[in-house]
């Protein structure tokens, strides 16, 4: 198969219209994206990344409105959460309707919903039919693509087109609230932080504050995620590493300037959203350079922190 890369959201629409699998751009990071109406395409994103079948998808609308096209009850912390929060960073599970099918959602009664605000996002989604299901744009466990290239790289072959736009914004994956119970809970944090949604919704909790029973399982969390074929090893604020030969093939990225010189590859990020919006590119620029080690500095667990702390976790823990 040939993937075509566009330029023209109208173009990707009219692929996507006819049962095509086409990555698009966001301001989280790219989504490949096929319309919930037609189920062979939802199949083939499963394909296209080796995604497991049991892992839902997050459905992407073109405007708030089209909530309901989706789910079939928004809860009234729900709809302050859509008021303050879309189009933008955060994804809502919400109980779905009829029109959403099990491949989607894994079997799940829920459904994930955002609305994006990347304007390329919008022009394209605005000439889709019907919404669109869409994970990350990467081979799964991979990094996230945010790029257009990155997608190219991973899937080329695979996917029907690309949406070529600019890097996305943020560079991590939307927040993501699970609206369908009695209490919102943070299931993933992103750039909508839990700080942001406490404003709105004083009592969303986090899961930290519930006993291991209760914690709800967010299907895919089980699996790896996030992994460059490199090692990453998590340091503390300014910790200190000893300069040894394994560095020659080492990386570093951090807030701080990094205390060894001999590694090969340095990113020195000027504030945190700088660090959410390069790390996967990071990732992707190593594993290109054959770097064996890459070396990440914690940042300080608030705000979007919690969120770049999060994927240095995972990817820690490695595939
Ligand atoms: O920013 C984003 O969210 C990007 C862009 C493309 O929108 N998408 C994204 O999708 O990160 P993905 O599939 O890589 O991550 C979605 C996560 C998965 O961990 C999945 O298990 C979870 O959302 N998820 C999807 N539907 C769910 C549901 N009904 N209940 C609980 N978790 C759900
Ligand atoms: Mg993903």
């Amino acid at each position: 198969m040939q993937t075509v890369v566009t330029d023209s959201p109208e173009e990707a629409a009219r692929c996507l219209n006819e049962g095509g699998v086409v990555a698009f751009p966001t301001e989280t990071v790219y989504g490949l994206g096929a319309a919930i109406c037609h189920t062979e395409a939802i199949e083939r994103i499963f394909a296209a990344k080796g995604r497991p079948g049991d892992n839902p998808l997050i459905v992407h609308i073109a405007d708030p409105g089209d909530l309901m096209k989706v789910a079939s009850h928004v809860s009234d912390d729900a709809k302050k959460l859509v008021l303050h929060f879309f189009p933008g960073p955060l994804t809502l599970v919400l109980k779905k309707n009829s029109s959403v099918p099990d491949s989607v959602t894994a079997g799940l009664d829920t459904v994930g919903v955002r609305c994006p605000s990347n304007s390329d996002a919008t022009a394209f989604l605005k000439r889709c039919r019907c919404p669109v299901a869409a994970p990350s744009a990467n081979v799964s466990g991979r990094p996230s693509s945010t790029s257009w290239d990155a997608v190219l790289h991973d899937l080329d072959g695979k996917i029907d087109c690309i949406l070529k736009g600019a890097p996305s914004d943020i560079g991590l994956e939307s927040t993501i609230v699970d609206c369908s119970g009695e209490t919102p809970l943070l299931l993933r944090t992103g750039a909508v932080t839990i700080e942001n949604l406490r404003e709105v919704v004083p009592s969303i909790r986090t899961a930290d504050s519930l006993r291991q029973h209760e914690i709800p399982k967010s299907p895919g969390l089980k699996y790896p995620h996030y992994a460059p074929e490199a090692r990453i090893v998590l340091l503390g604020a300014g910790e200190r590493i000893d300069a040894d030969s394994e560095q020659r093939t080492s990386a570093y990225i951090g807030l701080s300037l990094p205390v060894a010189e001999q590694f090969a590859l340095v990113k020195h990020c000027c504030n945190i959203e700088e660090y959410a919006r390069v790390l996967f590119d990071f990732f992707r620029l190593c594993d290109s350079r054959k770097i064996s080690f890459i070396y990440c500095e914690l940042p300080p667990a608030e705000g979007l922190g919690r969120a770049v702390g999060d994927r240095l976790s995972r990817a820690a823990a490695g595939r």
